[in-house]
């Protein structure tokens, strides 16, 4: 017979590839103060690439969406050419913020104060009165301040660095992961906005560590295994970084490792596998379900799980993008969460929780942060913070940065003291400081 706890040991498999040393103090007041923000702002942002949106927003020619972030608004659209321009949304008259709505479809766009019409790739096409200017006729002259812009892995990405890397040299190690996957057969199914009461940097550091999950998401310690020793980490030297939490396994922090649980008897069924074979097994699961999809993935709709490694078909991938983007890919749903600056306030950001899922061959629904739901591309809901729920663990996550921020604003607190498994927190801050040096 087998002997649990020898199981147990054989599976950690825990490792980080790389440390970062503590180049940066992490104390309070860089969340606080205005000053840092300012200089997140001119030397950070301004220097990365970004999601603007999603794929599927920008369908046809004239599709366009507009992305505000700190005190820039950016806007995207694609052109005749089955490509996204991005511009700064601004009119280079006199100035006048040019789209006021998120998203939308236009055949030019017009601005509001003299009538100023620009096309798709951003010229200049009518100006009232264009004989009367001395320095010459501004259509054909002017147009829209462009920037360089990238469509990859289902998202629109820009740049407001016209000298920056091409969006892959930015991304480095993760395009050889985000390359596996069906990007294209997503659909965002999940996308709630939120202004929240603390600095960006917050939930960022929160998404770069898993410490908390047994004190702050004791739920999910039935399905994924939070302890750091059975947990690989990846961090790279473009500042982002992968953790690979090992799924369909109960945390072997618990005394239940071994006992079955409705979670996992329910995953087991729908893969066509015998919950009762796993009675005080429950620590095999992980690997008979990797080994049932690899074998049933095509034929209920996954062909993506050929390509994926075994651990993928039952482990959460979770992708910090520097600076402010995390993605969860799991084998067949995929979660963004993001956090992007205020414009004025540090203690203030704005928070994004994009769902998305692939389809599966035998039901309409799939599984979104907070509910099945339907197979369908969902509009943005801008909600309240505190009135409306952005997902039963994003609100944990929420409400501890929102007490951080409290925190932080103490004489008490002199700076954090980091244990080894949140290593990714310290390589985050020692990546704005390398930026904002510059
Ligand atoms: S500011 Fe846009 S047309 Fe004058
Ligand atoms: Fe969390």
């Amino acid at each position: 017979m087998e002997d649990p706890e020898k199981q147990r040991k054989a599976s950690v498999s825990g490792s980080a590839n790389r440390i970062y040393d503590e180049e940066v103090k992490i104390t309070g007041d860089r969340y606080t103060s205005k000053d840092f923000m300012e200089k997140e702002l001119s030397k950070l942002w301004s220097k990365v690439w970004n999601i603007g949106c999603w794929g599927r927003e920008l369908e046809k020619e004239g599709d366009f969406v507009t992305h505000n972030i700190g005190r820039e608004s950016i806007l995207l659209v694609r052109n005749k050419h089955n490509k996204v321009r991005a511009f700064h949304n601004v009119c280079p008259h006199r100035g006048n913020r040019l789209v006021h709505v998120d998203a939308g479809f236009v055949s030019d766009f017009r601005c509001t104060y003299h009538g100023w019409k620009f096309n798709y790739e951003g010229e200049l096409i009518y100006a009232q009165d264009d004989d009367d200017f001395p320095q010459g006729n501004p259509c054909g002259k002017l147009k829209l301040n462009e920037i360089p812009c990238e469509e990859y892995a289902g998202f629109i990405w820009y740049n407001m660095d016209k000298n920056c890397f091409p969006l892959k040299g930015f991304l480095g190690e993760i395009t050889k992961y985000l390359d596996m996957y069906d990007n294209e057969g997503l659909k965002r199914v999940y996308y709630k906005v939120c202004e929240v009461p603390f600095n960006w940097k917050a939930l960022r550091d929160n998404f770069c560590e898993s410490y908390h999950l047994p004190a702050t998401h004791p739920q999910i310690s039935d399905y994924y295994d939070d302890d750091y020793k059975n947990t690989d980490f990846e961090l790279y030297e473009t500042g982002h970084n992968l953790m690979k939490m090992k799924g369909s396994l109960p945390s072997l922090r618990n005394s239940k490792t071994f006992e079955m649980n409705e979670k996992l008897e329910a995953e087991l069924t729908y893969w066509n596998l015998n919950p009762e074979d796993f009675n005080k097994k429950a620590h095999l699961v992980r690997e008979s379900l990797q080994n049932q999809k690899k074998k049933l993935g095509k034929e209920r709709g996954f062909d993506h799980f050929e390509n994926l490694p075994d651990a993928w078909l039952t482990d959460a991938f979770h992708f910090n993008i520097f600076p402010g983007t995390s993605i969860t890919y799991t084998a067949n749903v995929v979660s963004l969460q993001r956090t992007e600056p205020h414009p004025d306030d540090p203690n203030k950001s704005i928070f994004d929780h994009w769902g998305f899922a692939l389809k599966s061959n035998d039901s309409d629904l799939v599984a979104s942060p907070e509910d099945m739901v339907p197979w369908e591309e969902v509009e943005k809901r801008v909600v309240i913070f505190g009135e409306e729920t952005l997902s039963d663990v994003a609100d944990q996550d929420l409400e501890r940065a929102s007490a951080q921020q409290l925190g932080f604003h103490s004489s008490g607190f002199e700076g954090a003291y980091l244990s080894g498994q949140e290593n990714r927190v310290q390589q985050f801050h020692n990546f704005i400081d390398r930026y904002i040096n510059r």
